[in-house]
């Protein structure tokens, strides 16, 4: 016969800790990018590139967006492909 041997309590705390730990990560990698980089905004400028491919609409993205008209801020990332991180939606 086996018996269920006590769990001692800093197994079960270590346990606790493991989860939580993996539960900030998940979050983290699901939810963290997305929400910080604006969408695609629904205007009069942008409305026609939803019903779009994303290729063919990013050939239009740089004749606003360039720095004689809406520069992109200082700090912006590497540019190329802008509609996988300004998501259409
Ligand atoms: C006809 C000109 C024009 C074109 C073409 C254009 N934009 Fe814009 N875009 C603007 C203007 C003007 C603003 C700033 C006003 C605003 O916030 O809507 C802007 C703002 C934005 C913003 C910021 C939105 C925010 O919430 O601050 C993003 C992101 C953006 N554009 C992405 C794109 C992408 C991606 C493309 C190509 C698919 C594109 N734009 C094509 C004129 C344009
Ligand atoms: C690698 C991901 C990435 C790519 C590709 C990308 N962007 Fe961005 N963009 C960002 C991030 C991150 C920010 C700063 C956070 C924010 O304000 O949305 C930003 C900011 C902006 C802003 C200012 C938004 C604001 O709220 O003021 C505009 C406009 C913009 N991007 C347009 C573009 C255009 C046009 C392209 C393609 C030529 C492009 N982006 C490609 C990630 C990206």
């Amino acid at each position: 016969m086996t018996k269920a041997v006590p769990q001692n309590k800093k197994t079960l705390w270590y346990n606790l800790v493991f989860i939580i730990f993996c539960a900030g990560i998940f979050l983290f990698l699901w939810g963290a990018p997305e929400e910080t980089t604006a969408p695609l905004p629904h205007d009069k400028n942008h409305e026609k590139f939803f019903s779009m491919g994303k290729k063919e609409a990013e050939k239009f993205c740089t004749q606003c967006h360039n720095p004689e008209g809406i520069p992109l801020p200082e700090d912006h990332p590497p540019k190329y492909r802008c509609l996988f991180c300004h998501k259409k939606k």
